[in-house]
């Protein structure tokens, strides 16, 4: 059978014979625009395979004789549109026949050029409106291969949609449906051929700009819920409750109700005073609506080109027979990873907790990883995800999603002069303190800080070569003092720090209590030490010798700047020891100090957290890794505001941006910040996996690991099982008390060919330590509990 060279990975245009077409009044159309229909009617001899490879500037959804095409949601993906842009190459053999056929496929303006952004964010960022690029590809029997591309054949027109924007919502009105819009026209008195116009087919597409088939999974419909209780708020709204924060929208069917009815969804994370809370989702109306038909057998709805991050969705004008409740469900949305984690313990809340996390990742990781998905951002922040991927890599698969957006990173990058952009895809932002172009530590760490944990999760040195440049065109890039400090940031640089520190003010969330320079100079340190160690995996010497020339200077100078030679730090704050502890900036002596002060500021605060975006992830393990497991753990079950289970407490199903998103008394935190729905706080899982359960990584890609469970507090027992490159490694420990102090100990572990385990289990008064391969391993051991528990807080007074 003959073939045709298809389409390289790499983007080979010449693969392409399709035009770009649009629909001929694009230009001018200011605002938001329904959404086009495009539509071929083509005839086949008969044929053994057919493909459909395909992609749109925009968001499509495409047909074959009625029926849709794949299980994509939101396709082509979000990219940085200006140089890269994904197709899909679907096989559609089952779709078609002999004979006549019709491709129709709808398009919507999707991320490329629907508002998007900062601060209620900007329309067309990457171009004026939309574009469909499609060719079916026919191979017939007779050993021939035909192509059908898009081209000045092809008709279009507005469809049902009238407004699709991923802030806003749909607006579908049924009464505007195209009959036979993607299906052969049956003869007879329905011609409806006058309603479609030729498309315009636009000049070839830059040739800066790579087609590629990018490297993720797409974001799919993964999951129905259906609502747990509807409710009937004091203003007489029906409201249903899906008992879950989710991300995704809402399905209807049993509509029924007179023709040009409209049915309007709203959808919020929250309640306050039993209403739809919607002031923190700001420029963001996060509403769809329906448009009724009138069929009296019933109507279904779905919204295809928006999305939305709710718990709550108030349906208004239900005029249907059917109970509402039975009548709607949610579907949940986001890019189809394999979830490869998974954590349980004997404390309700932490499997809370545990939940929440999972779901707030889920939720977040919807075509490139962003903040929060419900508000008017939903954007690719770098810091967010530079200070999570340690985290995400544990729970879900997100290799290839992750490389897709970091080759984006690089783009960006280079477009800014080498500098990283605050949000990638690049969605240009107004120019407030911090944004475009202007250096920012943690946020541009990103370029270092998430291939790092891709490799060391797969042990895959291809993802340190593909972002080596990025890397170091960054560190090349970022400003040093001109004078004194010259290894240490530009001191005259904003940073925005330890983001979200609850003392800092709800308006100013880059005030918190640690100096941001000291924090910013912490993860310099931890870049170049990463350098070190990726220039030596990438056996670059000479790069390697200079990293290192640089790490010891910086080091040095930070030491000097901020640290005693007794060990406390010139911010006296949890943030700070808790970073200055895991990065390896003190001295064994100054970090014994820096532990003891750090448990100081802990008990002194009552266990409650004091740390923002940046120390957060750091806060447990310091205080392990200095011999202080149970203050970690009176933190971790604390949950009183600020701690990790007060919002559990509260009701939360998922992460939240601030640590009192929600306030005691049930009010919204009037901070314009206010996401019930950002994982950054979730960093906390690695903890759990790593000590409460015991399961840690010790070499890239998984070749060694060590059970280590740290028992302590009332925990009596974890588990935590993650499938690696190797296969599935698992650990769960139990234990039993007898006597006054003594314990009884079982552990089951689990070890896949090709990795190495090291066990630490309490015996006695000691360790047992034994190192394991292949195999399932039970160990049964006695030991004494010599751990204070409850750690008392520090008296009032001291
Ligand atoms: C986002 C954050 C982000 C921050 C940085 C916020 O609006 O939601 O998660 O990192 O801005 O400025």
């Amino acid at each position: 059978m003959a073939s045709v060279k298809f389409i390289s990975q790499n983007g080979d245009k010449q693969d392409w014979r399709c035009d770009r077409i649009a629909a001929p009044w694009g230009l001018n159309t200011p605002g938001p625009d329904a959404e086009w229909l495009f539509r071929k009617d083509v005839c086949l001899k008969p044929f053994v395979h057919a493909k459909l490879v395909i992609t749109t500037q925009g968001v499509y959804e495409a047909e074959i004789n009625g029926q849709i095409v794949g299980d994509h949601f939101m396709a082509p993906g979000w990219t940085s549109y200006d140089r890269r842009l994904q197709y899909q190459t679907f096989d559609v053999t089952a779709n078609l026949l002999n004979g006549r056929n019709c491709i129709g496929v709808r398009v919507a303006e999707g991320w490329f050029c629907g508002r998007i952004g900062f601060e209620g964010g900007h329309r067309n960022i990457w171009g004026p409106h939309p574009a469909l690029m499609a060719q079916l590809e026919i191979y017939y029997v007779d050993d021939t291969v035909e192509i059908i591309p898009t081209d000045s054949t092809w008709v279009v027109q507005r469809g049902p949609i009238q407004l699709a924007e991923i802030y806003n919502g749909e607006k579908y009105d049924a009464t505007r449906e195209v009959p036979y819009w993607s299906t052969i026209v049956p003869e007879g008195p329905c011609d409806i051929s006058h309603t479609w116009q030729p498309v315009l087919c636009m000049p070839p597409l830059s040739e800066r700009i790579m087609l590629t088939s990018g490297f993720g999974e797409p974001v799919r419909r993964i999951e129905i819920i259906k609502p747990v209780q509807q409710l009937l708020s004091p203003m007489g709204k029906s409201i249903l409750d899906f008992g879950q924060n989710l991300v995704g929208y809402v399905r209807l069917r049993n509509i029924k109700g007179s023709r040009g009815h409209k049915i309007v969804i709203s959808h919020a994370e929250v309640l306050e005073n039993q209403e739809l809370c919607i002031r923190p989702l700001r420029q963001c109306d996060a509403v769809d609506e329906y448009i009724l038909k009138g069929d009296q057998a019933g109507e279904k709805y779905e919204p295809r080109f928006t999305f939305h991050g709710f718990r709550y969705a108030q349906v208004d004008g239900w005029t249907s027979d059917s109970s509402l409740i039975d009548s709607v469900e949610a579907v949940v949305c986001h890019t189809d990873m394999e979830e490869i984690g998974s954590f349980a313990c004997s404390d309700t809340l932490v499997n809370q907790l545990y939940h929440n996390i999972r779901w707030g990742m889920k939720g977040n990781f919807l075509s490139v990883p962003t903040d929060c998905p419900q508000r008017d951002e939903r954007l690719g922040w770098s810091g967010d995800l530079a200070l999570f991927a340690p985290t995400a890599v544990l729970l879900f698969n997100c290799y290839d999603f992750l490389k897709n957006w970091l080759v984006d990173v690089w783009y960006d990058q280079q477009t800014l002069d080498g500098v990283p952009a605050m949000v990638t895809p690049n969605a240009t932002l107004p120019d407030p303190v911090w944004c475009r172009r202007k250096p920012c530590a943690i946020w541009h760490d990103v370029t270092i800080l998430a291939p790092w944990a891709l490799y060391g999760e797969t042990g895959k040195v291809e993802i340190l070569e593909q972002q080596y440049d990025s890397m170091t065109t960054w560190l090349q890039k970022l400003p040093r003092n001109k004078e004194g400090c010259t290894h240490l940031w530009d001191t005259s640089i904003f940073q925005l720090g330890d983001w979200l520190d609850p003392d800092a003010p709800p308006d100013a969330p880059w005030k918190g209590k640690t100096d941001a320079q000291l924090v910013a100079n912490a993860f310099l340190i931890q870049s170049l030490d990463l350098m070190t160690r990726i220039t030596a995996l990438l056996h670059k010497t000479g790069e390697k010798v200079e990293f290192e020339k640089g790490l010891n200077a910086a080091k040095k100078e930070f030491q000097e700047e901020y640290v005693t030679s007794n060990g406390r730090l010139v911010s006296d704050s949890q943030a700070a020891y808790a970073i200055a502890i895991c990065f390896g900036l003190l001295t064994p002596t100054q970090q014994e100090r820096a532990g003891d002060r750090l448990v100081y500021l802990v008990r002194k605060n009552n266990f409650r957290i004091g740390t923002g975006f940046a120390g957060t992830p750091f806060l447990c393990e310091a205080l392990a890794l200095t011999g202080h497991i149970q203050v970690a753990y009176a933190m971790l079950l604390e949950n009183k505001c600020p701690s990790w289970l007060y919002p559990v407490t509260m009701g939360a199903t998922t992460v939240w941006e601030r640590w009192d998103s929600m306030l005691p008394d049930g009010s919204i935190n009037p901070g314009e910040m206010t996401s019930f729905n950002h994982y950054a706080f979730g960093s906390i899982a690695k903890f759990l996996y790593e000590r409460l359960a015991g399961l840690q990584r010790l070499e890239p890609g998984w070749t060694k690991c060590r059970v280590a469970p740290c028992i302590g507090a009332e925990f009596s027992e974890a588990s935590a099982s993650h499938e690696t490159p190797l296969g599935i490694v698992s650990c769960s420990w139990k234990t039993t008390h007898f006597g006054k102090k003594q314990s009884r100990l079982e552990v089951q572990i689990t070890v896949p060919p090709g990795m190495t385990c090291e066990i630490f289990l309490p015996e006695g008064s000691g360790d047992l330590q034994k190192t394991v391969g292949q195999g399932e391993w039970t160990f049964e051991t006695c030991f004494t509990r010599e751990n204070e528990w409850p750690v008392k807080p520090l008296p009032a007074k001291s």
